[in-house]
């Protein structure tokens, strides 16, 4: 596939047109929020596939039935991809969706509704390390380049989805601070069972005890990398290749010390730094 056929411009982001159409961006920009509707928002690389196999069971209790049996993406699937619409129209409540939309394009329906949103980030040099990692293997994305190509790219906003700093403060809106809850990735490794109960108390959900001993061990990499509905096993190898890197990858924090020249991570951190001044939040990372 050419390049300028791989994606299209969405309001100046690059969505890939394997899964998006302008039919699907218009589903999404026109969808119908519902009250109970609960939104995973990533931007891409941060742990949108975790968010999928995380929010069914907490919402269910910690029921693994649809985690063995539906592909993720068709489990929560994403808002502006194609197959939202077969989804989510006959979904009953209360609906999980994950999206990589920033605040500004989210269904007109969204800003009025009392719908939650977990907004999830990650230390955007191990955002960078994934994606780079992810543009070998799938091949409805451009070739990365050699890394350090491939940071340039990401740093001026042409990858999927625009800048990782753009994304982060559009989420960033008072307007919605009594409905959103923010977590990192760092803190998801760190803390799998303490996260969970977070979103559980927020998702107003309870989980036993056992309940939430059996989600944490089920969400683990490890047997999420061995789930084949959802380690992206049943998508074909002419489209993603796991031969050239699987997508659950290394599912750890800091891989970016094993790819980042010193040059590279110095230019990186003053860029993103530039770009996240007069933001009131900081994260763990800021202070490496
Ligand atoms: P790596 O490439 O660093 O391993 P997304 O789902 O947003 O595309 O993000 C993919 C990243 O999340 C990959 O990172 C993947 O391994 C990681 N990931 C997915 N599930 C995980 C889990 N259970 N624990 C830790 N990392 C996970």
């Amino acid at each position: 596939m050419a390049t300028s056929d791989k994606y299209l411009n969405y309001h100046g982001l690059l969505l890939p047109t394997l899964a998006h159409t302008e039919e699907s961006l218009q589903y999404a920009r026109t969808f119908q929020v519902q009250d109970g509707d609960v939104f995973a928002v990533t931007y891409p690389k941060s742990g949108t596939t975790w968010m999928q196999e995380i929010l069914p069971l907490v919402l269910n209790g910690g029921d693994l039935a649809p985690v063995h049996s539906i592909p993720n993406w068709d489990r929560v699937p994403w808002l502006e991809e194609t197959r939202a619409a077969l989804i989510l129209d006959s979904q009953p409540p209360p609906r999980a969706i994950v999206s990589h939309l920033p605040y500004w394009l989210m269904p007109q329906s969204f800003y009025q509704s009392k719908a939650k949103v977990i907004y999830v980030t990650r230390n955007p040099k191990d955002i960078a390390v994934s994606s780079f990692h992810f543009h070998k293997m799938a091949s409805f994305l451009d070739d990365p380049g050699t890394f350090d190509e491939f940071l340039e790219k990401f740093l001026s906003g042409q990858v999927l989805f625009g800048k990782w700093t753009d994304h982060v403060k559009s989420w960033r809106n008072p307007d919605i601070e009594d409905r959103i809850l923010y977590v990192t990735y760092e803190e998801m490794v760190q803390d799998l069972k303490g996260v969970l109960s977070q979103f559980a108390r927020f998702l107003g959900r309870e989980l036993t005890p056992e309940a939430l001993e059996k989600v944490a061990s089920h969400c683990q990499f490890s047997s999420m990398k061995n789930n084949a509905m959802s380690n992206y096993s049943l998508v074909p190898q002419e489209i993603m290749d796991s031969s050239k890197s699987p997508f659950l990858r290394k599912g750890i924090v800091g891989d970016w010390r094993n790819h980042f020249s010193p040059e590279q991570e110095a230019r990186f951190s003053a860029i993103v730094r530039e770009e996240m001044k007069g933001s009131s939040f900081q994260f763990s990372w800021d202070k490496e």
